[in-house]
């Protein structure tokens, strides 16, 4: 095998903010027709991180990738390259990535936002990672932050129920290793999507169309059906791609919408639940924001160990979908 040039995680790090709300309180407060036990039963939600007022999705990104740099042991001066998966920027533009650069005094470099929704994490870390392998990054810190509750309507408890808001970011540096699968760092990447369900799940406004921000609206049967095969599928994919099957990996870290997706992927790719990361009960859907917090969990709780294989699988709007298979 040839040496080859890798993009390996070096640290880990997340934010939530501080108020956390109960399904109960939720309906309480929003005066919902719903109930603890409906959404606990039909996703798996216990609680959910929400910003506030003022608390922008640069705040808690620059929170997440101080964490971040801190674990790595690297300098802000040390980054090159800001990559930020988000659907909630602070502004309009410029890259709410160019605001975090500023914040943590990054040294000119790359730095811009990415937007595959739920999908943003997966496709960011592969993004990051063909920079790296082509020598156009060495450091690149690649963050999911979303500030999702300032997109729902809090009137329709078919949607609003489900998400959270918070940040999650990885340090990735540049190494050169041996070029097999034994390789620490990221190893293979499945991204795909398919504006045929553009309407499915979508927020309906925008600086162009509407010229409001919107709400979110979704069609939540035909997204749950739809993530189950095209999660399964591009995690197979990507495991193919390095020789293994899904069984083998030591952890499943998908996206966490729902607890009965994540339960009916694993199940199809044979991987069992002590492998399998479930977040969702507590911080609810973070949108791309949901792989890194989950990733941080297991780094927290020591669970998650150098060494070991994770199979990261994340869907959302387009539909936009992927899949990344790395050594930690
Ligand atoms: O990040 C990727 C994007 N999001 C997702 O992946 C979400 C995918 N979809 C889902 O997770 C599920 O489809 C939901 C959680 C959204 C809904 O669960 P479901 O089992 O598919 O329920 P349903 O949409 O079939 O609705 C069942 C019933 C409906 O009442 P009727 O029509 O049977 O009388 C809904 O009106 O549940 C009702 N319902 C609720 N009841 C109490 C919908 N939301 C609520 C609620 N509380 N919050």
């Amino acid at each position: 095998m040839r040496p080859r040039l890798r993009a390996r995680v070096a640290g880990v790090g997340a934010c939530l903010p501080a108020q956390v709300l109960t399904n109960d309180e939720l309906a309480e407060r929003y005066r919902l027709d719903t109930s603890d036990a409906w959404i606990r039963e039909r996703t798996g939600i216990r609680r959910r991180h929400l910003a506030a007022p003022g608390e922008t999705t640069a705040d808690l990104a620059e929170a997440a990738a101080r964490e971040a740099l801190a674990r790595a042991g690297l300098a802000p001066s040390e980054i090159d390259l800001v990559l930020l998966a988000t659907s909630t920027p602070d502004h309009t533009f410029p890259a709410t990535a160019t605001r975090i650069q500023r914040r943590l005094g990054i040294p000119p470099s790359p730095a811009f936002d990415l937007q595959a929704v739920c999908a943003g994490f997966v496709y960011a870390l592969t993004v990051a990672d063909s920079l790296i392998r082509t020598g156009l990054a060495r450091r690149a810190l690649v963050i999911g932050a979303e500030t999702f509750s300032r997109l729902l309507d809090w009137g329709d408890r078919s949607t609003c129920v489900l998400f959270g808001d918070g940040a999650g970011a990885l340090v990735l540096v540049a190494d050169e290793q041996t070029g097999t699968v034994l390789d620490r760092g990221i190893l293979a990447a499945t991204l795909r999507a398919d504006g045929r369900h553009y309407e499915q799940l979508y927020v309906d406004g925008g600086p162009s169309s509407s010229g409001t921000v919107g709400h979110l609206r979704m069609n939540g049967r035909e997204v749950f059906r739809q993530a189950v095969v095209a999660m399964s599928e591009s995690a197979r994919e990507a495991c193919a791609r390095i020789g293994l099957p899904p069984a083998e990996m030591d952890w499943f870290v998908p996206h966490q919408a729902n607890v009965r997706i994540i339960e009916a992927v694993a199940k199809r790719l044979e991987i069992p639940r002590t492998r399998v990361a479930v977040t969702v009960d507590r911080h609810a859907n973070t949108s791309a924001a949901s792989i890194p917090l989950a990733l941080d969990v297991l780094v927290t709780e020591g669970r998650l160990e150098p060494g070991q294989l994770v199979l990261l699988s994340g869907i959302g709007g387009g539909f936009a979908w992927g899949s990344v298979v790395l050594r930690w």
